[in-house]
């Protein structure tokens, strides 16, 4: 699968062009500030507390995954976006691949969502990844919308699942696209035109 390269620009629905590139550790105090922006509903559901800079420092850093791809996107020197796709170091979950994607409000459905989840599934695909994995709370009706434009199919629902920051309890659906095709279909290709091939 032919992965973008990065830097790039991509023109949004509402004409705004944002630069795409990867996450540097230089970034880390612009991605604080896009972080401690955002509103309260995006941040339900984080892993990390990101208004605490040592958090997001860890998250900078992210020693915990093996992380396949990082990248913002910038408007006028702002991030504008913050996307990742991680797999685990070791164990029966390395072919799966984690995918988060958070967009400023002002830049919400203009299609950067989908830009940088394409972008990152090509490279979890060309870094071995079958599976992807994303997860929101089924009262995130974009969310839900924008995965299943992209093909995930809802694999579960867990009940109660996870608490958002006033402790309340929401149910989480899990959401995964199953890329195995991809490796099926170029491994068949590579079995076609193989001079080992008998015939
Ligand atoms: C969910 C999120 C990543 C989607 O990214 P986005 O750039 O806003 O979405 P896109 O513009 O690519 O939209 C793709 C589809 O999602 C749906 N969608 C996106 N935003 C929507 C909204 N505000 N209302 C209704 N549907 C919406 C639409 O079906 C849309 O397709 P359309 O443009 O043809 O109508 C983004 O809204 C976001 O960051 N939300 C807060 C954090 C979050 O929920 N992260 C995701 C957890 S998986």
């Amino acid at each position: 699968m032919e992965s973008v390269k990065l830097p790039a620009k991509f023109a949004l629905k509402n004409g705004v062009e944002v630069l795409v590139r990867d996450m540097v550790r230089a970034d880390e105090p612009a991605v604080f500030e896009f972080f401690r922006l955002l509103p309260l509903e995006d941040r339900h559901f984080l892993r990390n507390d990101v208004t605490d800079p040592i958090r997001v420092h860890n998250f900078m850093i992210d020693d915990t995954h093996d992380r396949v791809r990082a990248v913002v996107a910038e408007l006028d020197g702002r991030i504008v976006a913050s996307a990742e796709i991680d797999r685990n170091h070791f164990g029966s979950m390395t072919h799966i691949g984690q995918l988060r994607v958070i967009i400023a409000r002002e830049l919400q459905h203009q299609g950067l969502g989908t830009i940088l989840s394409r972008l990152l599934i090509a490279d979890g695909v060309n870094a071995g990844i079958e599976k992807v994995l994303a997860e929101t709370s089924t009262e995130n009706k974009a969310a839900m919308l924008a995965l299943e434009k992209m093909r995930f199919r809802k694999e579960a629902t867990l009940k109660l699942h996870v608490k958002d920051l006033a402790g309340r309890k929401h149910d989480l659906a899990v959401y995964s696209y199953d890329v195995s095709h991809i490796w099926d279909k170029m491994e068949a290709l590579v079995a076609d035109y193989s001079p080992m091939r008998e015939y």
